[in-house]
């Protein structure tokens, strides 16, 4: 969606808030010998609280009111009776609707001790999200996102999981445009004043892409290298972006 008024920026910071609020409940209960069941009681239960319904519940169906995937699930893994385990990266995606708005955001967390490689996997990721938020404002090129993503993959030495993107969010939790994590050279379009979009890069060790599991929802990569994914819902303006989530 684009914003219409200051009664849309409130309302996508209402229900931002909410999601924000979720992911890091979730996150204070990673723990090792913690189910990720237990995690999504967690978010679901903040989501509740404040009258948000789960937007994968909402729109798709999802067998789960957040996404939690683990290692070498790259998103929207369906909580199960799964037990973390010492050294395991582990993906929190919460998205909602409240009041009729949209937000979504997601973050990585390692559990316990991880290995140094897991840790600078999380670091380099989560430098994408930051490097590529500083590329928005109103007329810049959508494509410098991904020329950002890329390139702190480059440098950080990991891999852009290229078949997953950001998105469009506000009035539902897909909507256009798809926000590539790749340098897409003849994308022409410039981001308006106002869009309300995700930014959320996934890095591996060395997958390129994510392919489907046998349950018809995880997205895993196919050699079993791990992943990781940092996530925002921001509103483009002609300063910096106003993050939501
Ligand atoms: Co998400
Ligand atoms: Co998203």
């Amino acid at each position: 969606m684009s914003i219409d008024g200051e009664q849309d920026v409130v309302a996508l910071k209402r229900v931002g808030a909410v999601v924000a609020e979720a992911r890091d409940a979730m996150a204070a209960h990673v723990a090792p010998g913690v189910t990720t069941a237990e995690l999504d009681a967690v978010g679901r239960d903040v989501l509740r609280r404040h009258g948000a319904r789960s937007a994968p519940q909402l729109a798709y169906q999802f067998p789960g009111a957040t996404c939690i995937s683990v290692n070498d699930e790259i998103a929207h893994g369906i909580p199960s009776q799964r037990v973390l385990r010492e050294g395991d990266l582990v993906n929190i995606d919460v998205s909602a609707e409240l009041d009729g708005y949209w937000a979504d955001s997601g973050a990585s967390f390692p559990v316990g001790q991880v290995s140094p490689r897991a840790r600078a996997l999380l670091f380099g990721t989560k430098a994408a999200l930051d490097d590529a938020i500083a590329e928005v404002r109103a007329g810049a090129p959508l494509r410098n996102i991904g020329r950002a993503v890329e390139r702190r993959a480059r440098r950080s030495g990991f891999r852009v999981v290229r078949n997953l993107c950001g998105h469009g969010v506000g009035r539902h939790i897909h909507e256009e445009p798809q926000v590539s994590n790749t340098f897409e050279r003849h994308n022409p379009l410039l981001l308006p004043e106002g869009l309300v979009m995700t930014i959320e890069p996934f890095f591996t060790t060395s997958a390129t892409v994510a392919i489907e599991g046998d349950d018809g929802w995880t997205l895993r990569t196919p050699d079993g290298s791990i992943g990781a994914q940092f996530e925002h819902t921001l509103i483009v303006t002609r300063g910096q972006p106003i993050i939501v989530t």
